[in-house]
Formats: C-alpha cells, sequence, structure tokens
C-alpha cells in the first residue's frame, strides 16, 4: 500500500441533542406523511438543538466523548478544525468558542466552509498540517440545520436534522492514514442550494427576515442527480487513486442526505449496500456532521475495526464534494 498521507485516528466521538422530532411530530406541522418521508429519504427521526445549545455546544460534547476514547487531555491537541455552515457566529469562528469551552488557548481554531463536505474538507487541511503541528489535531463535521430550517416548506424540513462528530488524528509512522483523498467544487450551481441572507452579498433586515431568507432554500430534485453523478464518480476515483481493489474496501461511510442518493451512488461505485453504514433513518440529514457521526457509530459498535480500509464521500452545497479512503 502507497500511503499519500499517514495519519492514525487516535478517537471518535459524536453528540445528538436530546430533543427528537419524529416524522408523526412533523405531520402536525406540514402537510406530508411518515409514509412519504420514510419511502423517499429513509429517514424516520431526527434531532434538534435547544434555544440555546449552538454548534460549539454540541462539539464540545463530541469532543470530550472523543478525547475520553483517545485516552488525551485536551492540553495535548494542536489544532482545532470545524466544518460548518451552521456557526455560532460569523466570527469569531465555532472553532474558537469549541477551544474557548476545551480551555486551551494558544493553538490554531478555525472554521472550514464546504456545507455537507465540510468534514472530508476540514480532514484534508488537518491531515496537510499534522507534519508542522506534529500534535494531535481535533477535526469535527457538525450542524444545527434546524436552525436555518423554513419549518413551513415541507420539502427541505423533514429532512434536516442536528448533530456532531469529532475525529482526533495524530501523526504516525505505522501503515494508516489516507491512501487517497480528493476534493472538488463548482461554484456555478450554487444557488441550488442557498441561504441566501445575512452575508455581505444581503446583510440582514426586516425585509430578509420577513422574506424568510436566512433559511435554506434548496432544489431538491436537481440536487439529487448532481448529489448521485458527483458522489458516486468522486468515490470511484478516490477507490482507483488509493490503489485498493473495489472488493477489498471494508466500508463506506457516504455523506447522509437520502437513503436513495446513498443507494444510487452505492450502485455507481460498485459498492455493496452491505458494506455501507447507513444512519440516516435516526438522525437525517446534519450536513457536515453526517459523516463523522456515521463513522464513530461504525468504530463505537465494533463494525470498523483497526486496520479496515474505509471509504468517505460526501456532496452538499456550493457544491461541493470530497471521498478518500483511508486505513484506521
Ligand atoms: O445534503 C446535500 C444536499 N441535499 C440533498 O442531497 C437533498 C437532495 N434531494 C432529495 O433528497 C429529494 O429530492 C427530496 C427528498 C428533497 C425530494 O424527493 P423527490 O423524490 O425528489 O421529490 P420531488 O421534489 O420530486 O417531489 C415529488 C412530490 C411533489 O408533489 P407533486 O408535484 O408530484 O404533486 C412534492 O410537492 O412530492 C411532494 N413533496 C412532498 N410530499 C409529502 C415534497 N416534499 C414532500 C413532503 N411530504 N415532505
Amino acid at each position: 500500500m502507497k500511503f499519500f498521507r499517514r495519519f492514525k485516528i487516535l478517537g471518535t466521538g459524536s453528540f445528538l441533542p436530546e430533543k427528537v422530532l419524529t416524522n408523526h411530530d412533523l405531520e402536525k406541522m406540514v402537510d406530508t406523511s411518515d409514509e412519504w418521508i420514510k419511502t423517499r429519504t429513509g429517514i424516520e427521526k431526527r434531532h434538534i438543538a435547544a434555544n440555546n445549545e449552538a454548534t460549539s455546544d454540541m462539539i464540545f460534547a463530541a469532543a470530550k466523548d472523543a478525547l475520553k476514547n483517545a485516552g488525551l487531555a485536551a492540553s495535548a491537541l494542536g489544532a482545532i478544525i470545524v466544518g460548518t455552515v451552521t456557526p455560532d457566529t460569523m466570527f469569531p469562528s465555532t472553532g474558537c468558542w469549541v477551544q474557548r469551552k476545551l480551555d486551551i488557548p494558544g493553538i490554531p481554531a478555525f472554521d472550514v466552509s464546504a456545507a455537507c463536505s465540510g468534514f472530508l474538507y476540514g480532514m484534508e487541511i488537518a491531515t496537510s498540517m499534522l507534519p508542522s503541528i506534529d500534535k494531535p489535531i481535533l477535526v469535527a463535521g457538525a450542524d444545527a440545520l434546524s436552525k436555518i430550517t423554513n419549518w413551513q416548506d415541507r420539502g427541505t424540513c423533514v429532512l434536516m436534522g442536528d448533530g456532531a462528530g469529532v475525529v482526533i488524528i495524530a501523526p504516525t509512522t505505522e501503515d494508516r492514514g489516507y491512501l487517497s483523498s480528493l476534493l472538488g467544487a463548482d461554484g456555478a450551481l450554487g444557488e441550488l442550494l442557498i441561504q441566501h441572507a445575512g452575508g455581505s452579498r444581503m446583510p440582514a433586515s426586516h425585509e430578509t427576515v420577513d422574506k424568510n431568507l436566512h433559511t435554506i432554500d434548496m432544489k431538491g430534485n436537481e440536487i439529487f442527480k448532481h448529489a448521485v453523478r458527483t458522489m458516486g464518480d468522486a468515490a470511484v476515483e478516490a477507490i482507483a487513486k488509493s490503489g485498493v481493489p473495489p472488493d477489498d474496501i471494508d466500508m463506506f461511510v457516504p455523506h447522509q442526505a437520502n437513503h436513495r442518493i446513498i443507494e444510487a451512488t452505492c450502485r455507481r461505485a460498485k459498492v455493496p449496500l452491505s458494506k455501507t453504514h447507513i444512519t440516516i433513518s435516526w438522525h437525517g440529514n446534519m450536513s457536515a456532521g453526517t459523516i463523522p457521526i456515521a463513522f464513530h457509530d461504525a468504530v463505537s459498535k465494533g463494525i470498523i475495526k483497526r486496520d479496515d480500509k474505509v471509504l468517505f464521500a460526501a456532496f452538499g452545497g456550493g457544491f461541493t464534494w470530497g471521498a478518500s479512503v483511508l486505513v484506521f
């Protein structure tokens, strides 16, 4: 095996807010049904952050879990990187909020804005930084999409949920880390999935609030087609670049936006569903949160074991995408 970047995942962790919103709850809020949501998306429930619960609070809880599993004190960390599109504040970054909660001033902390691909973008940056940092790096993927969801729009509100996942990676000379990793983006298609207001293009005003422009605007079925093609192609390319025969991939952990997108991606990438870790039914689409949460779930249940070859693939707003093959 030829390693593109060596690193060791020392620990993983995740956090989902306490409040659960089921499909039956949504039936009382918009014109939808449990049957429609389950058959069209695979989602049965999602977790919703409390009013006073921000993205950094979820990451802080997931980080404590990951540090415990890694057997590390927070003071051992050398950097914090957060993939999110629902930061606590536009600035300071959510990374800085997490750092403050962990009480480890001094080390670099920042956010990566790549929507559902945010965790893979964060991993790419973290693994490139490892040689110079030479200490464990905390990489989080987390979103509180409920805070930017239009709860009157049945086309989006049934999909979204909140949660945080964390991995802690460290330098290693062992044969583990990335065999391949690739990222991509196509800004020309950005308006198919967008939060229009709140940035410098359309600053917050009474009008933007009245027109509901601070919530997710998504052209669902157009994105569906792009997601299947792009995530599938990215997975194929990551497998080819890794040098691992496709049959030797032990587990695929995809971004979880829709069960049908995952199934179609598996067909395109020729990865069997039996080797795909699908967790969408119990948490919905949490953007950057889905891959690290599903990964932690698989690791903590022993579904992914040391030395397994794991494929990641994501697609999201931007458009952005990424895929990688790692040895755990
Ligand atoms: O995280 C990355 C970014 N996001 C995604 O990857 C999401 C990608 N898109 C999707 O997952 C799917 O396109 C959706 C789940 C959003 C929609 O599924 P679809 O099979 O593409 O449905 P559609 O938009 O083509 O709508 C089919 C019908 C429409 O009714 P008519 O026009 O056929 O009468 C919709 O109005 O389903 C209707 N519909 C609903 N019905 C009940 C749309 N949403 C709902 C709903 N409940 N929640």
